[in-house]
């Protein structure tokens, strides 16, 4: 797929993997975005997930023939991105590998290819007759050892997992239909919170970095080429890396026999009558990814569990420590849920939320046994909100 006569996608969508890192679902696929830069010479950048190698050899193929892929640069070392790369050098032995140092010995580790490996520094540049591409270093997004790649004759910058998506890309690869970036932005926003939500602070170090580059196009790791809604795509980023949050909750809730749920739903409802707008989620039906991406887009985080094994409900504390895994900052948060003999999930919900430092929105609610509306005050528990 020719972006430019000198940027060619060359990527490939996964439509058969079920978990993305064996952890997060894929009900709409993923990409594995590869591109070509075609000048004098041709470098490769990046290349895709194990079991691909049919599909990616042939796409280059298609776009260069007979003639060599003479450098792969390798952005990011994650598996998703790096796997092929022994194909590569098998298909193009004289394919120079350009990437710094970190990922130099990440690329030993996983593949033992230590020959014709050139290793660049902090803003060098590669020409390749024509065209050349510069390297910066955005240690963080998504590893250690990850740098974009700055493309100044296409104004194009090659992202790595930044500003990246859930979900496979579409016939045209950009976006070019207009709503592209309103069809992805909530797998977008699922796939920040879920890959990149703990490593805030350097995406906001990375915005600034790339900050003065007048960028044209945007070619990252997975999902659209952004040409049309750069604006938007960068906007949003910045604001998930910054904790921002719209007013509004995200009630996640585990039940084993339905006492918690009949709470949750009365909670939602309340909080709706109030016009807050207020995502539900049951993590014991779904992953808790989907819940992950409200927390980031709203600022208060309600938690429903029934105690077990005078603890947290194992689902809802799973979310409780995904939520925590990520530094999420400045929300707000409230817990409830039933017990049966002896009270411990909101108390112990509210202790790890006082860790992340929320501002708990009273002292939650626990009800003994059934659930009643004479037990559970869902109006009073609103009005907190
Ligand atoms: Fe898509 Fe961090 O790899």
């Amino acid at each position: 797929m020719r972006l430019t006569e000198r940027i060619r996608y060359v990527g490939v969508n996964d439509m058969k993997t079920d978990l993305f890192e064996r952890q997060w679902p894929l009900p709409y696929g993923v990409s594995y975005n590869s591109y070509l830069v075609v000048g004098e010479k041709v470098a490769l950048i990046d290349t895709a997930a194990a079991g691909f190698s049919d599909e990616l050899l042939a796409n280059i193929r298609s776009e260069i023939g007979d003639r060599a892929v003479d450098y792969l640069v390798v952005n990011h070392m994650e598996p998703d991105h790096s796997a092929l790369q022994v194909v590569i050098r098998e298909q193009y032995p004289d394919c120079e590998i350009v990437t710094n140092a970190k990922a130099a010995s990440m690329i030993e580790g996983y593949h033992g290819i230590t020959d014709n490996v050139k290793v660049i520094k902090e803003g060098e540049s590669l020409p390749l007759g024509g065209v050349s591409l510069q390297f910066f270093m955005v240690p963080m997004v998504h590893w250690p050892e990850t740098m974009v790649s700055w493309c100044p004759e296409e104004n194009t910058l090659f992202s790595g997992d930044a500003f990246g998506t859930f979900k496979a890309v579409g016939e045209t690869i950009n976006d070019s239909k207009s709503g592209t970036f309103e069809e992805y932005k909530d797998e977008m926003t699922r796939y920040y919170a879920s890959i990149v939500g703990k490593y805030g602070g350097p995406v906001q170090a990375a915005l600034k970095k790339l900050g003065g580059l007048e960028i044209k196009r945007i070619c990252a790791t997975h999902g659209p080429v952004w040409e049309n809604s750069i604006p938007e795509v960068i906007a949003l980023y910045d604001r998930l890396s910054r904790y921002d949050a719209d007013h509004g909750v995200c009630l996640a809730f585990g039940s084993m026999y339905g006492n918690t749920r009949q709470a949750a739903m009365a909670l939602a409802e309340a909080i709706r009558q109030r016009g807050i707008p207020c995502a539900v989620h049951d993590l014991t039906a779904e992953n808790y990814s989907f819940a992950l991406a409200d927390v980031f887009k709203y600022d208060t985080v309600i938690i429903g569990s029934p105690t077990y094994n005078a603890g947290i409900f194992p689902p809802a504390r799973l979310f409780m420590q995904g939520i925590l895994d990520r530094t999420v900052k400045g929300r707000k948060f409230m817990a409830f849920g039933s017990f049966t003999w002896a009270a411990a999930s909101v108390k112990l919900l509210n202790e790890m939320a006082e860790a992340a430092g929320f501002e708990i929105l009273g002292e939650g609610l626990t009800f003994k046994q059934g659930y009643t509306e004479a037990k559970f005050d869902a109006q009073a528990l609103a009005a907190l909100v």
